[in-house]
């Protein structure tokens, strides 16, 4: 199984792999191996589109050695090419939409006899893949879905006609898991959503409810220690969120905060629906109101349309804002979304060199962030061994900033950390002394 994308896509994969596992069907220790082959895809930019046709070059081969296999497609990639998918890729056996997935099982369970070989969705259909088994990584986190699709209609976007309109689910639904969860051991929850932070609009008039509401009854759960969520839309981050965020003491001290521009203009033609003073009222209310608090931020150079001038007010916002972290995009054309055919698309080296100073000024900031870290002591929660030292310990703070550190603790526990060290993208430390009464 292949994963690409964001993590409502990691999270559908868990979904997937734990359906298959219903079937029998479980991990095999090497891709020649495998019976099915799947690949979850994405979308949102040129490049995982060109990742997925390289790993189908490469099944395709395998396949022709082992014409048994069978190769499963699914994700936004595949409901983006719904129409020319199996003409682009005579190999695929059977293919479904990000919102169609019990659908493989259906099929693998007909022998993929009598069921058809792709089904799409993005109306009424669409399943909320939460009432699937699950298979996870860690029994200490756990990713919670609360809504699936997205009604914003940011223009250069191509989630909105893939995922489909937003559907929340339901509170009590949405209570059930995560009180199950946490009876399992689940410690931190992330809850996913396009848009999370417009959860519960669609509910009305039979429910009347709103995120940080959601946000008070996961905080009330025993047993969960830490609250996150992705991704969140400043136009909904309402003064009833940000309290929630301040009095929950499990929701961490940490909001991803898509900017996307710092030019008001360059935001209205992408339809962002907010502008740059807004932004920065918002930045200074979220933290006037939690203290300590880790913000990170997406942006996009070159959209079509976007000066040197524009590009400057988004310069100046980073600086200003200081983010601990951002997520920094090439403007992508995706076919079907208005600014692909908008005039004035920005050539590649003026992007090139955009997001060459933008990536420079966001390291230096990340990286004095973190310095006024060191000597701190942090509360971390520990995933497991350092991804290049096994000999030291990996984990992340409340703020979602990953420490290595040295200490004997096990992935699950959490431990208190000096921190000594930092980057612009990590903390390094040793484990304080343990206080015994
Ligand atoms: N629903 C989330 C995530 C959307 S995709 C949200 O609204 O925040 C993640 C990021 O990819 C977006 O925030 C945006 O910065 C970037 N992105 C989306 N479409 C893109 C495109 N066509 N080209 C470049 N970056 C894009
Ligand atoms: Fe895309 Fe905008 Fe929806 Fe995010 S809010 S998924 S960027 S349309
Ligand atoms: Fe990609 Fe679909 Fe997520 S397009 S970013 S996998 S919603």
């Amino acid at each position: 199984m292949t994963t690409f994308g964001c993590q409502m896509n990691a999270h559908d994969s868990e979904r997937i792999k734990g359906m298959l596992e219903e079937l029998g069907l479980g991990e095999a220790p090497s891709k020649g191996e495998a019976d099915v082959l799947v690949f979850n895809t994405c979308t949102i930019r040129e490049k995982p589109d060109t990742k997925f046709a390289a790993y189908m070059g490469e099944a395709a081969a395998r396949k022709r050695e082992r014409p048994e296999m069978i190769i499963a497609v699914g994700g936004c990639y595949a409901e983006a090419q719904r129409e020319r998918l199996f003409s682009l890729y005579p190999d695929v056996d059977v293919a479904f939409g990000p919102g169609t997935i019990p659908h493989l099982a259906e099929w693998l369970g007909a022998g993929g006899f009598g069921v058809e070989r792709g089904v799409w969705g993005t109306g009424e259909e669409r399943k909320f893949a939460a009432t699937l088994p699950m298979h996870r990584e860690r029994r200490f986190q756990a990713w919670v879905q609360i809504s699936m699709g997205c009604n914003s209609t940011c223009s250069y976007c191509i989630v909105p006609a893939v995922r489909g309109r937003e559907v929340s689910r339901r509170p009590g639904d949405v209570l059930a898991e995560v009180t199950h969860l946490a009876q399992q051991g689940v410690r931190e929850l992330t809850l996913l959503g396009q848009n999370v932070n417009s959860w519960g609009r669609d509910l009305l008039p039979e429910i009347h409810t709103e995120f940080g509401e959601l946000l008070r009854a996961c905080d009330a759960v025993d047993g969960i220690d830490r609250i996150r969520f992705t991704s969140p839309h400043p136009k909904d981050f309402r003064r009833p969120v940000i309290e929630a965020m301040a009095e929950c003491a499990a929701v961490c001290e940490h909001a991803h905060l898509p900017l996307q521009s710092g030019s008001t203009r360059i935001l209205k033609a992408m339809r962002r629906t907010y502008s740059r003073e807004r932004y920065l009222k918002l930045v200074g209310e979220l933290r006037a109101g939690i203290p300590d608090l880790a913000l990170t931020t997406d942006i996009i150079v070159g959209f079509p349309g976007e000066t040197e001038a524009d590009f400057r007010e988004t310069m100046e916002v980073v600086e200003e804002v200081a983010f601990d972290g951002a997520f920094t995009f090439v403007y992508s054309p995706r076919a079907g979304t208005d600014a692909a055919v908008m005039p004035d698309q920005v050539p590649d080296e003026i992007k090139r060199d955009r997001i060459d100073r933008l990536v420079r000024l966001v390291q230096r900031l990340a990286a004095e962030r973190n310095e006024l870290r060191v000597g701190r002591v942090e509360e971390v929660l520990v995933e497991g061994p350092s991804r290049t030292d096994p000999s030291v310990l990996r984990g992340r703070t409340r703020r979602n900033t990953t420490v290595n550190f040295v200490g004997a603790a096990a992935p699950g526990d959490f431990v208190d950390v000096l921190i000594e060290r930092a980057t612009s993208t990590t903390l390094g430390g040793s484990q304080a002394a343990v206080a015994v009464a």
